[in-house]
This record gives structure tokens, sequence and C-alpha cells, in this order.
């Protein structure tokens, strides 16, 4: 059943490369392109009773710009950060600045590949991890959140 009660969005972040989704090695992210992946979130949303704010950038400051927007206007976040997943202590302290919920997502199975992808330090704030659902996992994720809002 739809939310009937106004709420702040959801943030929806996207990392590095994932402007190319689509185009850049489709055998393991699909064909879909990234702004599919935004309309099919904002027709869920809807339907969830939830508005979004879908973004991506190749820079990890401006994620973590969006992450600071989020502590006030946000109501939770779905974040693909994609190869910052593995190497950013900064997207974790920013990430650990806000209280709502964080699930984390990754289109491809980021365990069936190389060992380097195998640690997120996003993992460590996330209330959720989805992996391998290619991008239905934005929308499994938004799901989830919906399930965290309906609890607060
Ligand atoms: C990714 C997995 C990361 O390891 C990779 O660097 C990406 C995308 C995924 O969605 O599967 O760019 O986050």
């Amino acid at each position: 059943m739809p939310n009937p009660t106004p709420r702040k969005p959801v943030y929806v972040l996207n990392g590095p490369n994932l402007n190319l989704l689509g185009k850049r090695q489709p055998e393991i992210y699909g064909h879909e392109t990234l702004e599919d992946v935004a309309e099919a979130c904002a027709a869920l949303a809807e339907d969830l009773g939830l508005t979004i704010r879908f973004h991506q950038t190749n820079h990890e400051g401006a994620l973590i710009d969006w992450i600071h927007q989020a502590r006030d206007q946000g109501a939770g976040i779905v974040i693909n950060p994609a190869a910052y997943t593995h190497t950013s202590v900064a997207i974790l302290d920013a990430l650990n600045a806000f209280d709502g919920p964080v699930i984390e997502v990754h289109i491809s199975n980021v365990h069936k590949r190389e060992t380097f992808r195998h640690h997120s330090y996003v993992s460590l704030r996330a209330d959720g991890v989805i992996a391998g659902c290619g991008t239905e996992g934005y929308r499994l994720a938004l799901r989830r959140i919906a399930t965290l809002l309906a609890k607060t």
C-alpha cells in the first residue's frame, strides 16, 4: 500500500563508470542503461509511496557531498559506489554520519569476481547488501528501504 505521508526522498547514488552502463562490459553489467535504471526506480518508488533523487558521478567527493546532503534532506540511501566500494574509507565515514537506512547494491556478483572486489568498506555501514541480481538489485534495495522506513 502506498504510504500517504510525505517523506524525505531516498537518495540513489551511483559511482564511477556507471554512466557507461549498457555500453561497458555488457557481459557483466547487462544492456540496460543507467537512464533505464533511473526510470525503473522512479516508477517503483511511486508505487511504494517514496520519492527518489537519482545521481551518478565519477568523483568520490561528489558522492560524499550527496551523502552529506542526505543527512538533512534524505530518508535513506541506496548506493552503488562502484570501484570506490573497495577503496574508500571517506565514503564509509560519510555514511557513518548518516542516520537512516543504507542499502549497498552491486549489479554483478562481486564475490564471484577478482579477490580485490570481495572486500567492501561500505558494507561496514550498510544495513543490507544486494549483489549479483543485475539492475533489479536497485529495485530490491528500494523495496527494502521502504520496509525499513515503514518501521520508523
Ligand atoms: C560494481 C562492482 C564493482 O566492483 C565495480 O568496480 C563496478 C560496479 C557492480 O555494480 O557490480 O564498477 O559496483
